[in-house]
């Protein structure tokens, strides 16, 4: 998983194409590189390490006018994180350089052919492999483009490719096959990217490859080609509406601060259109019938979402849901023949290998596949039978969080709007109940809004007594059990503090014997049906010296070290509330360890690799 830019324009390319490839960070941060084409000679800078390392390297290029370069920012999937796998990499002969995302699967074979008509190499990468095979095909196919075609055609796996080459110094050559491409049309000046932040500043004019795809560029044109015969393609031209800003800090800390802070527009966002009175309107839904039975099926946080959208689903429209992380589902022999079933895919970027590879068994089983995304044009979003987006807006921060907020918005109206579908009194929810949580829904921006700034001061302060554990547990029941296991990946993905999400139920069944003063618990113990088990699950904890952070609402009776109240809100709607306190409790452990909050050790923002 990697971030690829390429430029073909007026402007001088290499500080575009680092600028490009910091807003392409997200997608990895080992090391990064550029090359571009001077004096008739390729020139390739790469770093170990985030892009300030590259950008000192390139200070001492001053010469570099080029305006054409390639880019890329690197999280490892072949070889170490170093500078010599760090890319573009080069063709033996340096005419020809490609930057990379994803991983060709027959690099091996490849390589030894290669090997054996005498190829060297010098890094342990594919693309290597790859950018040594255009080369091999420049010896029997017509021109570069044909040797390009000719390579991608052996290579079997996933990549988003960019090349650039010394006989012609002024085009790119790209091509797409299961990772994300989009290319984005200038005036003077043409873009190929991973995503669309990496040249937003420039134009809102993008092309969305397909795989299979070949894009060449040049300062003033561009065309699609079928990958297979070389046919020209037909490709519309999108105009963009997100703005620059929505990619930009805003004046918080970090990114991540800033998304949690967005929660209450995300769900304004998310009902805009969708709800008109009592009703919910979900048009995306409307050609699919309400499924007998439901399998969500998503990684990472998106998975959590999943799972706290089943207690709605199976409690307010009775549709029997499993709920299964994608690397499992996909190597497990699902059933998944019935008619009457349907798959639900969660993804905020829409690209996760994943979760795309368990949409496409479902499509393979003729099973309907709907998505639930974030990311318009995603692989995920095209690939689907019905999409609804999250509306969550570009999400810069590794660690999901307005995503998770707007995927269980959209999973609450789902949930309310086959509820509506079912036959009279065959639903969880009455119409009038239906109206007051629509209503509750309504008013959910504004609650929010006031209560984020008491949240953040109370997470701070809580957080500085906690910072020192080296482990932690999380804990609840029923809708609030998806949110401590939430609350736990967010604290270890962030603080590099290892937390468990428990049941609060299973405690006693093994995990309990780790309590002791030194392992904090964070429980959830809001106002519901379930309260009173919590408070004894808690209590149990207590006694084994426990210290407590208990996440509650006004007027519940419970003792703990650290009582933190939050607004109330009818379950389980309450989660809305609970969640951002979560976030902000993490945010602020890390940040007071002066973690890197923005962007983890060893994370990425979308894993498009297995
Ligand atoms: C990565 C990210 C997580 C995210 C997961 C699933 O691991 O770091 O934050 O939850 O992928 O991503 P998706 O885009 O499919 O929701």
């Amino acid at each position: 998983m990697c971030g690829i830019i390429g430029y073909a324009g007026h402007r001088p390319a290499v500080p575009l194409v680092v600028e490009g490839l910091r807003r392409l960070e997200y997608r990895g941060y080992d090391s990064a590189g550029t090359a571009f084409v001077q004096g008739g000679e390729m020139r390739v800078v790469r770093a170990a390490g985030k892009l300030a390392a590259l950008e000192e390297k390139l200070a001492s290029c001053a010469s570099a006018t080029a305006t054409s370069a390639i880019g890329h920012t690197r999280w490892a999937t072949h070889g170490v994180p170093a500078e010599r796998n760090a890319h573009p990499h080069c063709s033996n002969d340096r005419r020809i350089a490609i930057v990379h995302n994803g991983i060709i699967e027959n690099y091996q074979e490849l390589k030894a052919d290669l090997l054996a008509k005498g190829y060297t190499f010098s890094s342990e990468t594919d693309t290597e492999v790859l950018v040594n095979l255009i080369s091999e095909g420049m010896k029997t196919q017509g021109s570069l483009l044909e040797a390009f075609a000719w390579a991608l055609r052996q290579a079997h796996g996933a990549y988003a490719v960019c090349l650039k080459s010394v006989d012609e110094p002024d085009t790119l050559y790209a091509a797409r096959m299961a990772a994300p491409l989009i290319l984005g049309v200038g005036t003077g000046e043409n873009y190929v990217a991973s995503d669309i932040p990496a040249f937003l500043p420039y134009t809102r004019d993008v092309v969305f490859l397909e795989d299979g795809e070949v894009v060449m560029l040049t300062a003033s044109a561009w065309k699609v080609l079928a990958l297979e015969d070389l046919s020209p393609l037909e490709k519309p031209v999108r105009r963009i509406q997100w703005d620059m800003q929505a990619a930009q800090k805003g004046g918080f800390r970090h990114f991540m601060l800033k998304e949690i802070f967005e929660q209450p527009r995300v769900i304004t966002d998310c009902l805009a259109g969708r709800v008109d009175g009592d009703t919910v309107v979900l048009r995306e839904l409307e050609s699919l019938p309400v499924p007998r039975r439901l399998h969500i099926v998503a990684c990472g946080t998106s998975y959590h979402a999943g799972l706290w959208g089943r207690h709605l689903l199976e409690h307010w429209a009775r549709v029997p849901v499993s709920v299964e992380i994608a690397s499992e589902f996909r190597y497990r022999d699902a059933l998944l023949l019935d008619a009457g079933d349907a798959v639900l895919v969660i993804s905020q970027s829409g690209e996760t290998a994943d979760t795309l590879a368990a949409l496409r068994i479902a499509r393979e089983h003729g099973v309907p596949v709907i998505g639930l995304c974030n990311v318009v044009g995603s692989s995920i979003a095209r690939e689907a039978d019905a999409v609804i987006y999250t509306q969550a807006g570009p999400e810069i921060s590794v660690a999901s969080t307005k995503a998770m907020c707007s995927q269980m918005v959209m999973l609450a109206l789902m949930s309310l709007a086959w509820a509506r579908l079912r036959p009279a009194g065959e639903a969880g929810i009455s119409p009038e109940d239906s109206a007051g949580i629509i209503d509750a829904l309504r008013a959910l921006p504004g609650m929010l809004d006031a209560a984020l700034p008491d949240m953040h001061a109370r997470a701070r302060e809580i957080s500085r007594a906690y910072a020192d554990a080296r482990n932690f547990f999380y804990l609840g029941r029923g809708h609030c059990f998806p949110l401590a296991l939430e609350g736990a990946l967010k604290l270890k993905e962030l603080s590099y503090i290892h937390a468990e999400g428990y049941a609060s139920g299973e405690m006693k069944h093994g995990p309990i014997a780790l309590v002791d003063p030194s392992f904090p618990t964070f429980a959830l113990a809001l106002d519901d049906a379930l309260f009173p088990k919590v408070k004894s699950n808690i209590v149990e904890v207590q006694a084994r010296q426990g210290r407590i952070i208990a996440l509650t609402n006004p007027g519940l009776d419970i003792a703990a070290d650290d009582v933190w109240v939050v607004p109330a809100l009818p379950a389980p709607l309450s989660a809305f509330m609970a969640l951002p306190a979560l976030q902000l409790f993490s945010y602020e452990v890390a940040d007071y360890l002066g973690k890197d909050v923005d962007q983890p050790r060893n994370l990425a923002k979308s894993v498009t690799v297995e």
